[in-house]
């Protein structure tokens, strides 16, 4: 019998974010262009008398270690839909900035979800394990398959993107976190006399990421979300600031935030944003990486 296994999962980057009027169900329909970067979690199962959770790394007191986390979660929709018992260890290394807008949470669910399936051999399809993983989030499904994607729908519907070439990316962490339903919330206050046009995906943008050119991806780079996320986080202006001046090619807030991304131009460059943005003191921590990453892998 198989002892434990881990599988090492990507955060992610939204490079378009394009955020449609609420829907009934309270969602938001996107066009959501995920690109998976190279900052990783490793979640390992392990065979226990009943499922239980332990997490080590930055900020894991963050992060809750009952059945409410959506790694446990993961376990017990595999587990009930195969009719078994969700009886796992599930040890969560994070090095994801956690509530940053970098769907560290999405990453251990779709993590988990993976080991499970290995653990207990149940033969699930990846269609089966891309359904629960829509079940678990709108991200969820991303954090699976990696790379990069387009998502639509809550941003579970995803098709696969190319990419031409590798990406320098510099994430600034800030204090506390920000929660995703009141950025959405704050979205729809500020967008309440406005009439929101459907989402679509930039033409400009999709061939950036093919090209490869991170020129004209920085001149492409939106997020809907980015003035609701400054509007509850104010000073994060501030660092996006900062890693503009130090020569960034472009700046913007990561998902929902309040994670700042910024795209380099190359290695140096991204190390040369990093430096300056701790100098700056307008960020918690910084980290560097490239993307595409693939997705959760079994180690
Ligand atoms: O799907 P997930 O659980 O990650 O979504 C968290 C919250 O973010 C939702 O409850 C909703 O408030 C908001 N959301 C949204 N539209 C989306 C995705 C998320 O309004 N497409």
């Amino acid at each position: 019998m198989t002892a434990s296994v881990t599988v090492r999962v990507p955060a992610k980057v939204n490079v378009q974010l394009a955020v449609g009027a609420a829907r009934p169900d309270g969602f938001h329909d996107l066009a959501n262009v995920f690109l998976a970067v190279g900052l990783y979690d490793e979640v390992t199962a392990t065979p226990a008398d009943t499922l239980r959770i332990t997490a080590e790394g930055h900020d894991v007191d963050r992060i809750p270690l009952d059945r409410t986390n959506l790694a446990a979660r993961a376990a017990e929709l595999l587990a009930a839909r195969h009719g078994i018992e969700p009886d796992v260890h599930l040890h969560i290394v994070k090095d994801i900035p956690v509530a940053g807008g970098m769907a560290g949470g999405s990453a251990d669910a779709a993590g988990a979800l993976l080991a499970c399936d290995t653990l207990w051999s149940t033969g699930a399809s990846r269609t089966e394990l891309l359904d629960i993983c829509a079940e678990l989030g709108s991200d969820v499904p991303f954090s699976l398959v990696g790379g990069a994607a387009l998502g639509q729908g809550r941003g579970e519907l995803l098709t696969p993107l190319p990419v031409g070439g590798a990406f320098h990316w510099v994430f600034a962490v800030a204090d506390g976190g920000l929660s995703t339903p009141a950025v959405y919330r704050e979205f729809d206050r500020l967008t309440a006399v406005t009439d929101v046009p459907e989402p679509t995906a930039s033409p400009e943008l999709l061939a950036a990421l093919e090209a490869g050119d991170a020129t004209a991806l920085a001149a492409a780079l939106t997020n809907d979300l980015q003035p609701a996320a400054l509007s509850l986080r104010p000073d994060l202006a501030a660092t996006l600031e900062a890693g503009t001046a130090a020569g960034a090619l472009a700046a913007l807030v990561s998902g929902s935030g309040p994670t700042t991304a910024f795209l380099a131009k190359d290695p140096e460059s991204a190390a040369e944003v990093a430096a300056a943005l701790l100098r700056s003191g307008t960020c918690r921590q910084t980290r560097v990486a490239q993307a595409p990453a693939a997705g959760a892998t079994v180690l």
